[in-house]
């Protein structure tokens, strides 16, 4: 399956207003990357950022800010967004698998991509963002719990991430907490290096 057809399945989504991963306000992760300094200003990436409001904050904020989704539902409404906020930013329609970055980032936010994602592919998606970030280059992960086997969202055990993404990226030494998303599903905030 490749990455293009599957992002088809996200834009009938969107069309539907079938999106039960959508939050109502900023990602508690997110505000407390942001809040302790982790999450400073830098030319960032966001793969699959739907219709999610970080990319704006982030603009808010001062980052130099690139979104890439194959939804064109979704990539509309950021660019709209942008617009009306007069804010900067790169918004572009792709398939994730495929899209290559034209300067390495410093930062790449990934919530709920990685899971939205069938697992076949996951290691070409690693592959991409190693790629796309430069080496120190950091990689804000949410890992969707889900403790099932089926998806999409796909589970992300800690365990199971650690082999995906083997050792072309740092790991912290101690995880925190789960943040509760609220359909029962959590997710493991993780900072990856990339070496
Ligand atoms: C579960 S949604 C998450 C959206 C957003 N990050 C949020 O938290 O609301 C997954 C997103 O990834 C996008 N996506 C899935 N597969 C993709 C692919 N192969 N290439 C580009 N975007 C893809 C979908 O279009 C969708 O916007």
């Amino acid at each position: 399956m490749s990455g293009k057809t599957f992002a088809l399945d996200w834009e009938a989504r969107f069309k539907a207003e079938r999106t039960p991963w959508e939050r109502p306000s900023l990602h508690p992760a997110f505000t407390t990357w942001r809040a302790s300094g982790a999450l400073a200003p830098c030319r960032i990436m966001l793969p699959g950022a739907g219709r999610s409001a970080e990319p704006r904050a982030l603009a808010q904020d001062g980052f130099d800010v690139t979104i890439v989704d194959a939804a064109a539902t979704a990539v509309a409404v950021q660019q709209a967004r942008f617009q009306s906020f007069s804010l900067p930013g790169r918004i572009e329609a792709a398939d994730l698998l495929e899209w290559t970055a034209d300067a390495p980032f410093d930062a790449v936010y990934d919530q709920t991509c990685l899971c939205a994602l069938p697992p076949p592919v996951w290691p070409s998606y690693v592959a991409q963002l190693h790629r796309w970030l430069r080496p120190g280059g950091r990689l804000f992960l949410l890992l969707m719990q889900t403790g099932k086997p089926d998806g999409p969202p796909f589970d992300c055990p800690p365990d199971e991430m650690r082999t995906l993404f083997g050792a072309a990226w740092q790991w912290p030494d101690t995880l925190i907490a789960a943040v509760p998303h609220w359909d029962g599903k959590e997710e493991i905030p993780v900072v990856l290096t990339r070496l």
